[in-house]
């Protein structure tokens, strides 16, 4: 593994692994002492309208193209305030100014979550206070409105009690939530908005990836990078994702990879395999490979420097393991130098990428430019590889299988009637 000295040209901050601890950052400090204005969930106006019963086949809805009946929504303007927060229908839709920032210069943020329908027929959410802190963060980044994120979870909350009947019933399927915030302000001026905008919507979802737990290759991408030193890679800001289209499109198109996996140089310009793999373009990925010097396995990932998401999953993926004790866990570079070495000597035993949306998905190659493939066989078959352990850990917290602070329930009562995880459902 590089250490960390050697990546000095890179001057990388150094975050905490923790989106929790991160919060307690330098940085974070000076992005989170806000005004103190809130909206507040006890206010929350209410125009519902009746659930649709839907049948929809979620097998062939693409992710994230239906949506629930209903969208939360509050308003601030600077000198008002915030306005009443309002569930209200979703075919309402959102009306922006053609002048407003968002539409010009990108301003906006969001998060991506699910809830599940658990095995004890309570909905729940997966750690989302960490998902409203990094919501948060990303905005405060912006300079968008003040707002306090535990009343926001209270009010995805009560969203979610809304759209209720909306919550699918299958294994692999959520309802997938996605809170965002974004400038209103009308001004074409590259300046501090004046007027923000918070949302969530609701959208019933199966697996991300088409092929489900089978392994995927990604194109390892040593030209485009994702995010740099002293930018917002640790932000889930929405000027991160509009430019990983064109590259992902290319190496679709080109290699057939549905991601690209993104490399950061160090500098070393004489030696391009001296980049470190960073992250994909929805995923933070995880490598588990056998040391080089023969003493046991590591489950490596890149550190939390500021290029890279904290993602809520990748933090999970962490604390299991070193609960499980039983492999080294390390948040470290690795060169595309010494993933091809380890490859070559056939160490490299699994990589896998994980975030909300896919959850755990297992990647048995790295196509380079020059055509060459980092190989990392997986076994699909196996119930013993780490990908499939972590994904059952996972899940089984998710659906309320083993209980854990980590699963947060967001309504009391039992949908009794409703026989659970029906096979044809
Ligand atoms: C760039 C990037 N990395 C990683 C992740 C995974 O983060 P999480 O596990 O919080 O979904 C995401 C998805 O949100 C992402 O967009």
């Amino acid at each position: 593994m590089l250490r960390t000295s050697t990546l000095r040209l890179l001057r990388l901050k150094q975050c905490s692994s923790h989106p929790t601890d991160s919060l307690t950052g330098s940085l974070c400090r000076s992005l989170t002492s806000g005004s103190g204005d809130t909206f507040h969930h006890a206010d929350v106006q209410k125009n519902i309208v009746p659930f649709q019963e839907q049948n929809v086949d979620l097998e062939d809805v693409k992710f994230g193209q239906r949506f629930t009946d209903h969208l939360f929504i509050a308003e601030h303007t600077e000198g008002a305030g915030w306005g009443r927060p309002q569930i209200r229908p979703f075919s309402q839709g959102i009306t922006v100014h053609p002048a407003a920032q968002v539409l010009h210069y990108g301003m906006c943020c969001f998060e991506g979550m699910k809830a599940y329908l658990g095995v004890d027929g309570r909905g729940r959410l997966f750690r989302p206070d960490l998902n409203m802190q990094r919501m948060y963060r990303s905005s405060r980044r912006l300079m968008l409105a003040d707002y306090d994120p535990d009343e926001l979870l209270e009010c995805l909350k009560e969203l979610l009690r809304v759209d209720r009947q909306w919550l699918p019933e299958r294994e692999g399927y959520s309802l997938y939530v996605r809170p965002f915030m974004f400038s209103s302000a009308h001004s074409l001026g590259v300046g501090r908005p004046t007027r923000s905008t918070i949302a969530i919507t609701l959208s019933p979802v199966g697996p991300y990836f088409s092929t489900g737990l089978t392994p995927i290759q990604l194109f390892l991408d040593e030209e485009h990078v994702r995010a740099w030193p002293g930018g917002v890679g640790d932000c889930k800001v929405g000027s991160n994702y509009a430019p990983t289209i064109l590259p992902q499109s290319h190496a679709f198109k080109k290699y057939g990879t549905p991601q690209v996996l993104y490399t950061l140089p160090t500098g070393d310009r004489s030696d391009p395999e001296s980049s470190v793999i960073s992250e994909s373009g929805a995923m933070n990925c995880f490598f588990f490979l056998d040391k080089a010097d023969g003493s046991g396995q590591a489950l490596i990932t890149p550190p939390l420097d500021g290029t890279i998401l904290p993602g809520v999953t990748r933090d999970s993926i962490l604390a299991l393991a070193r609960a499980w004790g039983d492999i080294e866990v390390s948040e470290a570079y690795l060169t595309i130098k010494e993933l091809k070495q380890a490859s070559q000597e056939g160490r490299l035993r699994e990589i896998f990428g994980c975030g909300t949306a896919c959850i755990v998905q297992p990647i048995n190659g790295l196509i380079r430019a020059n055509g060459e493939i980092i190989a990392a066989p997986f076994d699909a078959d196996s119930e013993t590889t780490m990908t499939a352990r972590m994904t059952r850990a996972l899940t089984d917290i998710q659906y309320a299988r083993v209980p854990s602070d980590w699963s947060v329930p967001f309504d009391d009562a039992k949908i009794e009637q409703k026989e659970l995880f029906r096979a044809e459902a």
